[in-house]
């Protein structure tokens, strides 16, 4: 649901459309967001795959269950405020902030997993970079988490004016969630098509960024068959609509 944007409604109303949603709808709703993030970033979406592979399940009322209550408790605090507008949402790492919550305390001392705060993200990357770097130079972060270095990487390149998505960004990282949820607020904060977020380690695998560069390769190829099967498939039944009305009109 951090993708979901207004649009034509304002705020409040696409959450009471959201709120009154049932199970079947709610769910397509999701799998609806994830879809787009599938055109637009198709690796992105495979990277960010922990995160939605529950929704290719079968539907479950437990699950149903817990899917409305964490929509509910999204709206109730005013997420769709925060995600339809844009500044706002380059600037939160909604995701990140949850996860270190759900986290346990062993599981986090174990992975080291405090995640910078933005201020102080902010501070460090000021420091980094007092004018804009040449487009086409690489972000790299080994421990990325979230990604909070590059939210607050590409807000100071915004304010340079320059565009986030003219520059390359890679992160590694151990955990399986917190990839997944880098690799969402990689499209939520713009950071563009070269991207790569690296689910692995990033000192037992010092190569690792050739094989996600591999990796995105084969899932952009991939779809663009599926992109160009659709297309395929839409064109022949248009000529067919054609060839039927043809047979069946006036002789
Ligand atoms: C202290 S957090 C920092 C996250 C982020 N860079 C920030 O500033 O908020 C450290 C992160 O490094 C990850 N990490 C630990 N060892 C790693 C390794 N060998 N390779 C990749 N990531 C690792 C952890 O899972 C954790 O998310």
């Amino acid at each position: 649901m951090t993708f979901a944007e207004p649009g034509e409604l304002d705020a409040d109303e696409l959450a009471a459309a959201i709120a009154a949603q049932n199970a079947d709808e709610l769910r397509d709703y999701q799998k609806h967001m994830w879809a787009w993030l599938w055109m637009a970033h198709p690796h992105l979406a495979h990277w960010a795959r922990p995160l939605h592979a529950w929704l290719d399940e079968p539907a479950e009322p437990t699950r149903d269950g817990a899917m409305r209550a964490t929509a509910d408790a999204a709206l109730r605090h005013g997420l769709i405020k925060l995600t339809g507008d844009r500044d706002r949402r380059q600037r939160s790492d909604i995701l990140g902030a949850l996860l270190e919550i759900l986290r346990s305390p062993s599981g986090r001392d174990g992975l080291g997993a405090f995640h910078t705060p933005l201020p102080l993200a902010d501070a460090i990357v000021h420091g980094m970079l007092s004018e804009l770097p040449p487009p086409g130079t690489p972000f790299r972060e080994p421990a990325v988490g979230s990604g909070i270095m590059f939210c607050a990487a590409a807000s100071r390149i915004r304010a340079l004016g320059g565009d986030p998505a003219n520059y390359r960004w890679r992160g590694t990282e151990l955990d399986p969630v917190a990839a997944a949820t880098c690799a969402v607020n990689a499209a939520l904060w713009g950071l563009g098509g070269d991207v790569l977020i690296m689910h692995g380690d990033e000192v037992a695998e010092p190569d690792i960024e050739q094989r996600f560069h591999r990796e995105r390769d084969a899932i952009r190829a991939h779809h663009q068959t599926t992109i160009g099967k659709v297309t395929i498939s839409r064109v022949l039944a248009g000529v067919r609509q054609l060839v039927d009305l043809a047979n069946t009109g006036p002789a």
